[in-house]
């Protein structure tokens, strides 16, 4: 019998009530929290998410043709799709629009993608903030890559996998999420430069220390996400160009009076600051944890948090009900994790203070009517794995 709390277990399932026939094999990869550097990505800027153990699973195999059929547990449902459909985005929609997006990004990079079949399965909360899209994208993208014995190193894929949820979705999101979903290491943070997308895997691993990380939904319906976040992209962009620099990482922490002097208008400056300030706490962050100093990054995430909502404009209500809650209640920092208007948050808080933590913000939801939030407390985990 299928153990309903294992995924990998689930996905074969599925694919052998689907399919009629045992997968050729399973691919998993994780959805993230971002423990500081929001908005910084699409900046080429910095960022340091680490991966959930939560995560979706592809059973893969082979099919002739080109032609990908994909089952997903979330549904039921069984789409089909052949190249005509993936040569034009758009043509699939829905949570399969992420499967066909892969296959087109692939195909458009001129890689032989085989054709599959595939079913899906995921513990990753959907519309939580915490990248179940990347996740679906990495467990296929990889899943694809290796069926096909495709020549596309692990370094090379999250940039493919972005293309996929830029053009094929039509989602303009940075490169954060498919590289948290395809590079973490178990342990560890991923300090990333997305300019360079050079990453370095800071060790992240709180138990030693007495600390761990308690992420809390805030249960807070998504208001006007996608427009919101390409207006924040789009108002960064400008300045940058205001500027005459390539993009906002080019400004230096040290020259950012500068650069504020020099934009016309005060919401143009506050967008500005807070990508600049934002940059410089996440090398801050890397210092500290270098240095093995994980209780003093609390201050960075709490300042990364106000930032987000005093000048990036990105929190709302319940996100910053519990960052304060959960600061009063002890907490050593907290911010808002992802791309906003609500989503989860994170605290870093004592072991043994979680339960308390979690306690404080889920009666201040009660006392003002919000929804009530869930929490968890996470490890960082592994990226995208072939499971067998
Ligand atoms: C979303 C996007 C990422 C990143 C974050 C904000 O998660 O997918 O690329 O921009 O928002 O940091």
């Amino acid at each position: 019998m299928t153990d309903p709390r294992d995924v990998a277990a689930r996905a074969t399932a599925g694919f052998r009530q689907v399919y009629a026939e045992p997968p050729a094999g399973r691919w998993a990869a994780p959805g993230r929290v971002n423990l500081i550097g929001e908005h910084t990505d699409y900046n080429d800027g910095f960022v340091l998410p680490f991966a959930l153990p939560q995560r979706t699973v592809a059973a893969a195999a082979p099919a002739p043709h080109d032609r990908w059929t994909v089952w997903s547990e979330l549904t039921g449902e069984t789409v089909a799709f052949g190249a005509d459909e993936v040569a034009a985005p758009g043509r699939v929609t829905g949570w399969a629009a992420y499967v066909a997006g892969v296959v087109w990004a692939l195909r458009a990079a001129g890689h032989p993608v085989p054709g599959a079949r595939l079913a899906i399965a995921s513990d990753v909360p959907l519309g939580a903030g915490l990248s179940s899209s990347a996740a679906i994208e990495a467990a296929v993208l990889t899943a694809l890559v290796d069926l096909g014995g495709l020549d596309l190193p692990a370094e090379h894929q999250p940039r493919l996998a972005q293309r996929a949820e830029n053009h094929y979705v039509g989602a303009p999101t940075g490169i954060m999420d498919q590289s948290a979903a395809i590079r973490c290491r178990a342990g560890h943070a991923l300090f990333l430069d997305c300019r360079t997308e050079r990453v370095e895997h800071i060790p992240f691993d709180l138990d030693p220390a007495g600390l761990t990380v308690l992420v809390i939904d805030s249960r807070a319906p998504h208001r006007h996400v996608d427009g919101e976040y390409a207006a924040r992209r789009a108002s960064c962009e400008k300045a940058a160009s205001l500027l005459g620099v390539p993009a906002l990482r080019d400004v230096p922490s040290t020259g950012l009076d500068d650069a504020l002097a020099r934009l016309p208008d005060d919401e143009t400056r506050r967008r500005v600051r807070h990508v600049v300030t934002e940059n410089q706490r996440v090398l801050d962050t890397v210092a500290l944890l270098r240095a093995g100093a994980p209780r003093q990054i609390g201050p960075l995430l709490t300042a990364s948090h106000a930032s987000m909502r005093d000048d990036f404009a990105i929190t709302v209500p319940e996100v910053d009900t519990a960052v304060e809650v959960a600061h009063a209640a002890g907490a050593l920092g907290a911010r808002m994790t992802g791309g906003g208007f609500g989503g989860c948050v994170l605290a870093l808080v004592e072991a043994d203070q979680a339960a308390t933590v979690a306690a404080a913000v889920t009666t201040a939801y009660a006392e003002r009517a919000f929804t009530a939030p869930t929490h968890t407390t996470v490890t960082p985990a592994t990226g995208a794995t072939r499971l067998d």
